[in-house]
Order: C-alpha cells, then structure tokens, then sequence
C-alpha cells in the first residue's frame, strides 16, 4: 500500500487536502503529519493539525518542525488563513490533547521513513523547511522516499509579489535543495491551482451540503473565499488539494512537462520566482514534473466525493 507523509501549514486549504487524503486510506495510508511555519507561526499550525486529525478520525503521527525558513525571516499569510490559520470554525478544545512526537519534524520523518519497509511519498504543501533540511541533514533517506507531490512555485504568475508564490517565496533556499535533490518530484505550482485546478463560487457553496466533513469545510472555506474574492479572485483555488489529488488521483491531470526548474534566491523583487528552462539545449539540473491542466470537471467530482464520503 502507498505511504504518505504529509508535511503542511494549515492553513485552510491545506486543510482541505488533509481532508481528501484521508478519505482514501485504503489507497494512500497517511502514517504521519509533519508542520512547518508558513501560514502562520508554528504553534497555530500544529494546533490547527491537532484539530484536523482529531475532527477527521485519523491516528496518523504527528511532529512539529521548523518555526523559521532556512535562511531568512519568516513571513506569513494571516490575512488569507485567519489569526489562528483556521478561522472560520470552531473545533472542540479538546482536539488540542491530540498527541505530538517528541521528535522535530526532521527527525520524526528519518525515523519513520527509515523503518519503513516500503518507500514513503512525501505531500509537501507549505515551505519545504523541513523537508530540505531532511535531505541535506540525512542524505541517506533518498533511496526509501519514493516521490514529493509539491504545491508550490509557479511556470506564470506569483501570487504572494508578482514573481514568487507562497511557499517558494516563503523558503526559496529550502525549494532550491529539493528541486535538486534528484528525487522524483510532482509540482502543482499557480499554473495549475490557479489557472486550471480552480472552483467556482457555485460549487464552493455546494460543500456545505456534503455532510458533516462538508459543514466544516465550507465554514473555513467561507473565511478564505472572502479573501480571494478581495484580492479580486473569481476562480477559487484550493491549492494544496491538488499536490494530494496528484498523488491519489494522477490520471486527472491531463497535460503535464517536464522541466528544468530554477528558484531565484537573489533579494530583490524576483526572490522565490521559479522558472522553467524552455531551451532545448538548457544544461539539465533537475527534471521537475510540472502539472499543466486538469480536467476540471473531474477534480471537482473527486474533492466533492472525499468530502461526502467521510458519512
Ligand atoms: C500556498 O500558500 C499558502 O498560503 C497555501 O496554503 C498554499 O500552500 C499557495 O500559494
Ligand atoms: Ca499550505
């Protein structure tokens, strides 16, 4: 059976991939949860993570890792996510006796993944903080990662400044290690949650009417879709799904290239900018698989049916 680490900063789309994921445990069994800062400071995270797999039924592990980007100051996104990360819904207070590791992230993934009999695919929807440092501090963990389903960058847009999008923008150096690390790596950047992978207004307004699952995924949906709706959005992108649906669901994704990937570090306007090398005679330094189109009706219907399926 498919393992799964998943590493996140909910966040609430980020919530929202956990939730799908963990509708399809049969397929895909998620044996640990790992935070980093993004969204918001590490403690909200971790607690908006103990809500999560409280609310949603799971035991799956979890661990608490990197508060700060490699290299610079954190920068967050409260303003999209809420104060807490999660506005939008209450959870009940004792889903924060949720039970955390000892271990930082960074070790938590090298033990587990390092016992694991079978290899581990890593969903990273947040800076990749941790899983950086993971690669860089224990090299020898390659061989049991079998492949890191991505959200982050972008082949067009930036979203967080005209250039970068979050989470490359957030740990450009972190982005940088894993883009070249050699593993094999699926990239759903602002190309895809953005452009393609998108819901309407309508359809956000259906989830409410999906269950109990459904209830508290459009209440949180609600806080984020006023945000997008003020930064002039009308195709809501639910970013992070699409990193877990790439995993679960790969065939829904129609077109895809593979690429050359490059993250500006330089600090100016362009920090976290990822490109694409379209030359045909580019030197090679990584070979990204970058997600280019969806069938949209698809991605729609399976988002819905996890949701629903939780009753
Ligand atoms: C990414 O940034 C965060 O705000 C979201 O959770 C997502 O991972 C989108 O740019
Ligand atoms: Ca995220």
């Amino acid at each position: 059976m498919t393992k799964v680490i998943m590493d996140c900063d909910p966040g609430i789309d980020d919530a929202i991939a956990l939730t799908v994921l963990l509708a399809h445990q049969k397929q895909a069994q998620l044996i640990g949860v790992t935070t980093v800062g993004g969204n918001v400071k590490l403690d909200y995270v971790t607690k908006n993570a103990k809500k999560l797999l409280t609310f949603l039924g799971s035991n799956a592990e979890l661990a608490s890792g990197q508060a700060k980007p490699l290299v610079k100051e954190i920068e967050t996104a409260g303003e999209i996510h809420g104060k807490t990360g999660m506005d939008g819904y209450d959870f009940p207070k004792e889903s924060l006796n949720y039970p955390l590791t000892s271990n930082n992230a960074v070790t938590y993934m090298y033990d587990r993944i390092s016992k694991s009999n079978e290899k581990v695919n890593i969903v990273a929807t947040a800076p990749l903080t941790n899983i950086a440092l993971l690669l860089k501090t224990f090299p020898d963990i390659s061989e049991k990662i079998e492949h890191i389903y991505i959200m982050g960058g972008s082949t067009l847009q930036g979203n967080i400044t005209l250039a970068a999008e979050f989470n490359a923008y957030v740990d450009p150096e972190a982005m940088d290690i894993v883009f070249n690390s050699g593993l094999p790596i699926t990239l759903s950047g602002l190309n895809l949650t953005e452009n393609k992978a998108y819901l309407t207004m309508d359809e956000i307004n259906k989830i409410k009417d999906l269950g109990h699952v459904g209830v508290m995924a459009s209440s949180i949906l609600n806080f984020y879709t006023k945000a997008e709706l003020e930064k002039g959005m009308t195709k809501i992108p639910i970013h992070d799904a699409c990193a877990v649906i790439s995993l679960l669901a790969p065939d829904l994704f129609t077109k895809s290239t593979n690429y050359s990937m490059d993250v500006c570090l330089t600090n100016d306007q362009y920090r976290g900018m990822t490109y694409p090398d379209r030359r045909t005679d580019a030197p090679i330094k990584n070979s990204i698989k970058v997600l280019e189109d969806v069938d949209r009706d698809a991605f729609v219907k399976y988002l819905f049916d996890s949701i629903s399926s939780y009753e």
